[in-house]
């Protein structure tokens, strides 16, 4: 990773790399943060499929709702700007539950926490680094895997999210989604949220969603919109062309050599140790 790209693009808060896109003072004031009891969450490490699951769950509502851009991303006036709006919120965050604001916890805002396999999250955010000009520039494949396996990227350790949150994973308000779940029978996923959100939707409706939510339909929606700058629920980029990919599940073994898969699973299995998963 250059050094002069690291310095202009990333801070650090907390421990944690952010983007200059998130700015140290929204990040200083997130605990302000007013919460409404109705508003939802939805929360994912980079990479971990949330465009997917937003695509999904707008389409599940028949009343007005807003997905607003990431709370983490923006300015100072960022938190004004959601307290604006009038219409039932739906709030896309990669920030670690101890970071959440503690508002949103109080008040038992519904959560969707969405996972995916961290060796194709990894890949995945090793050519998000690549393609994305908000990110430092990676230069080959084995230095991105270093910089994941550490934590050093951008939202900090997978291992660190993943545990902040499954450590909730048994509250009420808290729903707990995978990416390979979803690309193994997506209309049984769809129909845990719409119970979990409380939403009436009848099969036929939910089958008909989920034809709308293949990776080839929500691609091609992307490039006939010609890029809808306030269209992504990522902080790190408002260019929703560079989310839809691949889609796949396993495209990691087009990448790990057999040692850095032995590497990855030995501090897979340390760092989860106390973990369910
Ligand atoms: P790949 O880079 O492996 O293709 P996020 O939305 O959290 O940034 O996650 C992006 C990842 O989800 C990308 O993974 C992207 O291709 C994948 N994705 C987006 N929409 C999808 C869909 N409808 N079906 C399957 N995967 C999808």
């Amino acid at each position: 990773m250059s050094n002069s790209g690291e310095a202009e693009l990333l801070h650090t808060f907390k421990g944690i790399p952010f983007t200059t896109r998130s700015s140290p003072e929204l990040l200083k004031s997130l605990d302000t943060f007013d919460a409404r009891e109705d508003d939802v969450l939805l929360v994912s490490y980079p990479k971990s499929g949330t465009h997917w699951l937003a695509g999904v769950i707008t389409k599940l509502y028949n009343t007005q709702v807003t997905i607003t851009s990431p709370i983490e991303f923006g300015d100072i006036s960022k938190l004004e700007e959601l307290n604006k709006l009038s219409s039932k919120r739906i709030i896309p965050t990669h920030l670690d539950y101890n970071m959440l604001p503690a508002n949103f916890k109080k008040k038992k805002c519904k959560m969707i926490y969405i996972s995916r396999n961290p060796k194709d999250t990894a890949v995945s955010m090793f050519h998000y680094y690549r393609d994305n000009p908000n990110l430092p520039t990676v230069d080959t494949w084995t230095a991105f895997f270093d910089l994941f396996l550490k934590g050093n990227v951008v939202c900090g350790s997978w291992f660190d999210h993943f545990l902040s949150w499954e450590e909730h994973q048994d509250e009420k308000n808290i729903l707990f989604l995978f990416y390979e779940d979803m690309k193994k029978d997506l209309p049984k996923v769809v129909k845990e949220i719409t119970l979990f959100l409380s939403l009436n939707v009848s099969d036929d409706d939910i089958q008909a969603i989920c034809e709308k939510s293949s990776f080839s339909e929500m691609k091609n929606d992307t490039e006939k919109e010609n890029s809808d700058p306030s269209h992504t629920v990522c902080a790190l980029t408002s260019n929703r062309k560079l989310i839809f990919r691949k889609g796949a599940v396993g495209d990691w073994k087009n990448y790990f050599t057999p040692k850095q898969n032995i590497r990855f699973e030995e501090i897979f299995n340390e760092k989860m140790k106390l973990s369910k998963m």
